[in-house]
């Protein structure tokens, strides 16, 4: 709730304990439509049930006892007893002035995202995860958290002993190989490991190389992680996302804890030994034939997988990092996979209860086919071009502007309409990947949020003047915006609760048709109240700005 709506909220509350010595959550909600004013509660039907009289009569107790004066216009008691509320224009306009700054909360979030796979190209899963994680990470640095981004990279297992083996094999030098050689490397030592035992065989040793240090065998899986890396920076920097290198604390970095993880399982007695393997198993997780599930925490040939490192990176988190919250944005395959390793987890006391482990899933990327997205070869579509074709979609749009930096905007623009497509829907669906929709102008896309906010800049550029002040309030419409304004902090912390993006961009498009009923029923620079209207523009813009901002959209002043 907005800092007045939440005064509100109390002032109900204390006249719910004054004239019936019963504290309830008033649930104020907005008000569905403009003549039930701006603000609505339901308050005496529950209580008027609670206390069985006449929910009308309690209605009007309730207002009688209400204090809201210095707030609100009289309180109206409407349908079978609700009581609605609207703001005076100066309170209205006051709250549109003064927006403050969310305290910090002293709280630490990790929040583990992108995730490529070294020795393979990003694909549009790690787009989704990381125009997501970067949204999620802005959002909960907004409300007051400490952020810790975390690129779990897969960098570690045996697939980098097979690879190792085979550079040996054909004497390269891992120092001329690019991503793409990378990959057809990795192709070559899989038909290799598969067809030829004795290869094998090398390839399971290079694996314990790699994993108890071998300086070679480590030079060269170093720098298959630097391509890989490096690649992904590239990406990175062209979808304008926030992580570095610094941000990089691969499957690898856990290899050390892995021995440990096994010994305070085996400790707890939460470790069985199955057909060779270490495995946890969990009540309540069984396949869909009934067998237990295992969590395999080491394999039979000794080495460690995905679920052991995942286990030492929530320990880690806890311990070291502090984390109060941890946040796993991961497509919602894995969904099995972290509701076992948070429950694992919690039974090793590495998670406790005052830490919580969220899996931030999301849906598939689809083809114009409705099948998941890939090349014509049925090969991943290379995240680099997408990229540049919404970019190029984007700068075709921009042809007929002048006086704009075309090549920024486009890509403003062009990167924009992708995040933003990902982001305005909700993250569990799967979504069509079509460049068409999202580079469109009209809308709830990216580019109309963004002509929005231009439109805006050019008006308030014309007007010259900034600073003032919102002092008068009449119009409807000019209401409906300046409350439409003061619920941003509302929905961002919505937000940041229920980690979905989608709600802030529902606000945001809102935002935008309320602006432009106004800009046709409220003249701005021509019209009564100029100053206070600007204010209004002025506001409408830098939440616009701010919302885009939050979402790792940019907004160019003209486009
Ligand atoms: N690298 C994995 C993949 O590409 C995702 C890793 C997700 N994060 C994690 N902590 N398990 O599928």
């Amino acid at each position: 709730m907005s800092a007045v709506s939440s005064v509100l909220a109390s002032r109900l509350s204390d006249a719910s304990t004054t004239a019936f010595g019963i504290t309830l959550d008033p649930e104020l909600r907005s008000a569905t439509k403009p003549e039930f004013g701006h603000y609505q509660t339901n308050l005496a039907l529950r209580l008027g049930n609670q206390l069985s009289l006449p929910p009308r009569e309690v209605a009007a107790r309730l207002v009688a006892a209400l204090k809201v004066d210095d707030l609100c216009e009289t309180p109206a008691i409407a349908g079978p007893g609700f009581v609605n509320l609207t703001l005076r224009s100066d309170v209205l306009a006051a709250a549109v002035n003064d927006r403050t700054a969310f305290a910090p909360r002293g709280e630490r979030v990790v929040v583990d995202y992108s995730q490529p796979n070294v020795a393979k190209q990003m694909h549009v899963g790690h787009l989704r995860s990381t125009v997501i994680g970067d949204a999620v990470c802005n959002v909960l640095r907004y409300v007051g958290y400490e952020v810790i981004r975390q690129n779990h990279v897969g960098d570690w297992g045996t697939q980098y002993g097979m690879m190792i083996e085979q550079l040996l094999e054909e004497d390269l030098d891992p120092e001329t190989l690019d991503l793409q050689g990378l990959q057809a490397l990795y192709e070559r030592s899989r038909r290799h490991f598969d067809s030829d035992g004795d290869f094998a065989d090398l390839a399971r040793l290079r694996v314990v190389a790699l994993q108890t240090g071998d300086p070679a065998t480590r030079a060269s899986w170093q720098r298959m992680v630097d391509v890989s890396l490096a690649d992904f920076e590239q990406v990175y920097a062209r979808l304008g996302s926030a992580l570095t290198r610094a941000d990089v604390v691969g499957e690898s970095a856990y290899n050390d804890d892995l021995p440990v993880i096994v010994a305070e399982l085996e400790q707890d007695g939460l470790l069985t030994e199955s057909e060779g393997a270490s495995c946890a198993f969990l009540p309540g997780f069984v396949g869909r034939d009934g067998e237990p599930l295992p969590v395999i925490v080491r394999k039979s040939d000794g080495g460690f997988g995905y679920s052991a490192t995942d286990l030492a990176a929530i320990r880690h988190r806890v311990k070291t990092l502090h984390a109060k919250r941890i946040v796993y944005v991961v497509d919602h395959r894995q969904a099995l996979h972290f509701d076992m390793i948070f429950t694992l987890a919690q039974a090793a006391g590495w998670l406790p209860p005052t830490t919580t482990a969220e899996h931030v899933s999301f849906g598939t990327v689809l083809g114009p086919d409705g099948k998941p997205f890939k090349t014509r070869a049925g090969g991943t579509v290379k995240l680099t071009t997408l990229l540049e074709e919404a970019v190029e979609r984007a700068d075709a749009l921009l042809a007929d502007r002048t006086g704009i930096d075309r090549a920024a905007t486009a890509v403003a623009v062009g990167i924009g309409a992708i995040k933003y497509a990902d982001l305005s829907s909700d993250r569990d669906n799967d979504y069509v990947f079509d460049l068409d929709r999202m580079v469109a102008m009209s809308g709830n896309t990216g580019p109309y949020l963004q002509y929005a906010h231009a439109r805006l800049t050019r008006l308030l550029t014309k007007a010259g003047e900034t600073s003032g002040l919102v002092t008068v309030l009449e119009h409807p419409v000019e209401q409906r915006l300046a409350l439409l304004l003061t619920g941003f902090d509302d929905v961002v912390l919505q937000v940041a609760e229920t980690l979905q993006p989608h709600r802030l961009c529902t606000y945001l498009y809102e935002l935008a048709a309320v602006l432009s009923v106004f800009y046709e029923q409220c003249p701005v620079l021509r019209g009564e109240n100029r100053s206070s209207r600007i204010a209004l523009c002025a506001a409408t813009r830098q939440v616009l700005q701010d919302g885009l901002g939050l979402l790792g959209i940019a907004a160019p002043d003209a486009m």
